[in-house]
């Protein structure tokens, strides 16, 4: 129960802090960097000519990098500038102070030299695609700052890399268009020409990706390559085929194999499709683990009715109805959250900041976001805290069966049939999505990054615990053998077995 407080909490904090970001005058990339200035006596300051006063500077404990990567950084005092909203110009951004230029090979700022020249032109991009020379400092008001720890210099020969009039950069060989906070100007020595001319910097794409991204990839194929001979052994025997819980079972496993397919694919492409596919792409995986979700809340239900009813029975015709009723709502239900989704994303009503943000900078959520992946952990949290609940309450009715005047037989079959699932179920998902959800929400402090390991060890692990636990069993293997080797069931005494030893291990960890 505790855990469910927890996790309350940090839902609370979570929306709090989306909307403390929502309060802020502009977006990140078009504010200054006032820290190197001093403010007048009357607390205005002067950047670049431009009065700005002191009610419309703010203090900001972050810094945005490469593709809005946040970073946090002790306070600092910011304004914002830049575009027609403030001050008329466009930003763009300088590596280094004007008169110095980046070192890649000191990864510092260093004056240039006095017999060479300090640029102050260069060719942009006009809005009609004509190329045409501007002095940079006349047409733009420029930040300082570098994107990333190492950023490079475009190659002049490979990259065809254009600044717009609104200071953002095109490169369009990637197909990228970045604005300020990804890129940032240096003048570097051209041989041909015996001149500095200004030359983007920016980060590789390729080596941003992280290591616990790769761990993660590899960990969910893992699970993949588990989850479907689960899937397979469920639909190849009629035994386990026919009952209900294992047919909401298998539902959960394919939207789970499906969902993890898809996010590994993206991770490892890239991101390098085109916008169109790219969403697509983004919405499906939504869809299918938004289904492994629901479908987690339809097996708590169908539990939680039956002990209700109290039906130690097996169904047959009945459960058919029941579990189309079932379909419609789990499929129909994520169709429906989807579909809000692509709304959100589409719509011109949503600010940017709500928006989830599938296929702009990721194909995926765009988990940096607070307010984007809330439309993943959100409703997640309250699947987890629904099943949590039920959880609870069919142990509570367990204890109270011990009385009851069913035969022991029917008791043992039916602690089987829902009891036993549930508890391997809760502990499996349970464990590894709450461990996701606290990983999101430590994911922009660097001294947790330990836990991202242990997260994605837990992701890896779930297709192989969940094979082990539904698959390597006693019943499970005989019924095999039975279908390839001919062999005869034997009695499911064993059961009772394993039922005791779950229990007790479930005790232990909840
Ligand atoms: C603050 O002082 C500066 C310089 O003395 C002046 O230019 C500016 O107008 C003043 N701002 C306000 C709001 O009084
Ligand atoms: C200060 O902020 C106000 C309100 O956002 C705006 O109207 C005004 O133009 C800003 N002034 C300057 C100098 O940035
Ligand atoms: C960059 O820094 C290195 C090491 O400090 C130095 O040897 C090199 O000359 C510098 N490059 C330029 C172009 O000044
Ligand atoms: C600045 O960022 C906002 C939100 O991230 C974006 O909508 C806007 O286009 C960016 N500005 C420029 C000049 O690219």
């Amino acid at each position: 129960m505790t855990r469910i407080i927890f996790l309350l909490l940090l839902l609370a904090i979570s929306s709090a802090l989306a909307i403390r970001t929502g309060k802020e005058k502009c977006p990140f990339n078009d504010t200054v960097d006032l820290s190197n200035y001093m403010p007048y006596d009357n607390g205005s300051y002067s950047y670049q000519n431009i009065i700005i006063p002191k009610a419309n500077v703010s203090i900001y404990e972050y810094r945005l990098e490469f593709l809005d990567i946040r970073r946090p950084v002790p306070g600092h005092p910011r304004a914002c500038v830049c575009g027609p909203r403030h001050h008329g110009k466009y930003c763009i951004k300088l590596c280094c102070e004007p008169g110095e230029f980046y070192n890649e090979t000191s990864l510092s700022c260093m004056e240039i030299p006095r017999y060479q020249n300090v640029p102050s032109e260069m060719t942009i991009m006009a809005e009609d695609y004509e190329q045409k020379l501007v002095n940079v400092f006349q047409k733009f008001t420029y930040q300082v700052g570098l994107p990333c720890d190492k950023p490079k210099v475009l190659s002049s020969d490979l990259d065809t890399w254009d600044i717009l009039e609104d200071g953002t950069l095109m490169i369009s060989n990637y197909d990228a268009h970045l604005d300020t906070v990804s890129y940032c100007l240096t003048p570097k020595w051209d041989d041909s020409l015996n001149l500095n001319v200004f030359m983007p910097m920016s980060c590789p794409m390729k080596s941003e990706v992280q290591f616990s991204t790769i761990l993660n990839t590899y960990g969910m194929l893992l699970s993949v390559s588990f989850l479907v001979p689960t899937i397979a052994v469920h639909l190849l025997l009629k035994e386990l085929r026919e009952n209900l819980k294992n047919k909401i079972l298998i539902c959960y496993l394919l939207s789970l194999t499906v969902g993890y397919l898809i996010i590994s694919l993206i991770n490892i492409t890239q991101a390098r499709f085109d916008f169109v596919s790219c969403s697509i792409i983004g919405y499906i995986g939504y869809y299918f683990l938004m289904a492994a979700f629901v479908w987690i809340s339809v097996l708590c239900f169908e539990l939680w009715y039956n002990f209700k009813a109290q039906s130690y029975e097996f169904c047959t015709s009945r459960c058919l109805r029941r579990f189309k009723i079932y379909s419609m709502y789990a499929w129909g239900l994520s169709a429906l959250m989807t579909a809000i989704v692509v709304w959100t994303q589409l719509s011109d009503y949503v600010d940017d900041l709500y928006k989830p943000g599938i296929g702009i900078k990721v194909c995926w959520l765009d988990t940096r976001k607070w307010s984007a992946a809330l439309y993943f952990y959100g409703p997640n949290t309250i699947i987890l805290i629904f099943s949590a609940i039920t959880f609870v309450y069919v142990t509570m009715k367990m204890y109270r069966m011990r009385c009851d005047s069913i035969t022991k037989i029917q008791k043992q079959s039916f602690f089987q049939e829902n009891v036993v699932i549930l508890v391997r179920l809760f502990l499996l998902m349970g464990i590894t999505w709450i461990m996701d959800i606290l990983s999101f929400c430590v994911r922009n402090y660097p001294q947790f990054d330990m836990f991202f390991v242990l997260t994605d060890f837990c992701n890896a692990i779930q297709g192989v615990l969940i094979f082990i636990l539904f698959v390597m069993r006693r019943k499970v293997t005989s019924l095999l053998k039975a279908k390839f080797l001919g062999k005869t069931v034997k009695g499911n005494c064993d059961d009772s077995i394993q039922f005791h030893s779950t229990l007790s291990m479930s005790t232990k960890v909840t």
